[in-house]
C-alpha cells in the first residue's frame, strides 16, 4: 500500500522504512503515525521481511520531533490524545517481533529521539544531533521520552538532557549509551544492512523470543526476569530451527534455520 508520508522498500528481506516529510524535517504529525503503524503492522505479518530499519529522508534529520505546527492548536484533551496516540504507536514499534534497527542520519530531536529509543538497536550517523528539546517549547517529551531514556542512560543524565532540552553530537550519544555505534554518514546504511544480515542470520524464532524476554523483564525484578527467560528459553525446544541450530554446530556446519 502507498503511503504518503512513509516509504518501505524490501533489500533482501530488510524492510528500510524511511519517515518522508523533509520539508518538516520529517516530524511526527498525526497522519505519520497512523502510517507507522500501518506500515509496522503489515512488516510484523510479512514472511518476506526479517528485520527492519528506521531511517529519516535527506541527509539533515532522522525525525526532528512530533510536529509542531499540528501541536499549536491543540487543547489539554487532544494533547493526551496525541500523547497516547504516539506513545501506543512506539510502543507497537518496540514490540514487533522482529529486530529493528534506528539508522539515526541527522536530527533525532523530541519524538525523534523517542522513536529511536523505540527500536531495538540505534546506529547514529556522525553528523546526528540527538535531544529532548520540549522544554524549550513549554511542554515535556509525550511520545515516552521520560520513560524510555531513563531506562537507557540512567536518571541522572536523563534529567540533564530533558532539563536543559540542549543538543549534543553522536559521539555523546555514544559514550552514555544512547546508541550502538556510530558511523561516517556515508557508511550509516551500509552498516545497519550488515548488523541486520548478522543477526537474521540467527535463529529468527530464538530473536523473538530473546526481545519478548528483555523487553518484557527489563522493568521486573531478576527473579521474576529470569522465569520469562525460562519460560523462552524452553519454547525453542518445540521448534526445528533448535534442532537445526544444534545439530548443524554437531555436523560442523553452517545452521539452515526456517523460522519454525
Ligand atoms: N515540527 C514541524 N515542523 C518542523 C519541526 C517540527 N518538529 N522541526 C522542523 N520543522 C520545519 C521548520 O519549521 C522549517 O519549516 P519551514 O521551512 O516551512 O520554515 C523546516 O522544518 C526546516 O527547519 P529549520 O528551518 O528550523 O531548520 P534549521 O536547520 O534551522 O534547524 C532544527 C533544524 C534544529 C531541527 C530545528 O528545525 C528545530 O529546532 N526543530 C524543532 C525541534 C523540536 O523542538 N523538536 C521537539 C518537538 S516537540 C515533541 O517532539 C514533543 C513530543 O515528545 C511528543
Amino acid at each position: 500500500m502507498p503511503y504518503k508520508n512513509i516509504k518501505v522498500e524490501n533489500k533482501d528481506g530488510i524492510a528500510v522504512v524511511t519517515l518522508s516529510r523533509p520539508k518538516a524535517l520529517n516530524a511526527l504529525n498525526v497522519e505519520t503515525l497512523g502510517e507507522l503503524v500501518a506500515v509496522f503492522e503489515d512488516l510484523a505479518d510479512d514472511v518476506e521481511v526479517g528485520g527492519v530499519i528506521l531511517t529519516g529522508e535527506g541527509e539533515k534529520a532522522f525525525v526532528a520531533g512530533a510536529d509542531i505546527t499540528e501541536m499549536i492548536e491543540m487543547d489539554v484533551r487532544e494533547a493526551h490524545d496525541f500523547s497516547a496516540l504516539g506513545q501506543e504507536t512506539l510502543s507497537m514499534i518496540e514490540s514487533i517481533g522482529k529486530p529493528v534497527i534506528a539508522a539515526v542520519n541527522g536530527f533525532a530531536l523530541g519524538g525523534g529521539l523517542e522513536i529511536a529509543m523505540c527500536c531495538d538497536i540505534i546506529l547514529a550517523s556522525e553528523k546526528a544531533r540527538f535531544g529532548q528539546p520540549e522544554v524549550k517549547l513549554g511542554v515535556l517529551p509525550g511520545f515516552g521520552g521520560t520513560q524510555r531514556l531513563v531506562r537507557r542512560v540512567g536518571a541522572h543524565l536523563a534529567k540533564e538532557i530533558i532539563f536543559s532540552g540542549q543538543q549534543f553530537d553522536a559521539q555523546r550519544a555514544l559514550a552514555i549509551g544512547l546508541v550502538n555505534a556510530v558511523h561516517p554518514p556515508e557508511q550509516l546504511m551500509d552498516a545497519a544492512i550488515k548488523m541486520m544480515k548478522t543477526i537474521m542470520a540467527n535463529g529468527p524464532v530464538a530473536i523473538e523470543l530473546a526481545k519478548s524476554a528483555i523487553n518484557n523483564g527489563a522493568d521486573l525484578t531478576l527473579d521474576s526476569g529470569v522465569i520469562i527467560e525460562r519460560d523462552a528459553f524452553a519454547q525453542c525446544f518445540a521448534t526445528e530451527d533448535q534442532k537445526e541450530g544444534m545439530k548443524a554446530f554437531i555436523e560442523k556446519r553452517n545452521p539452515k534455520f526456517r523460522g519454525e
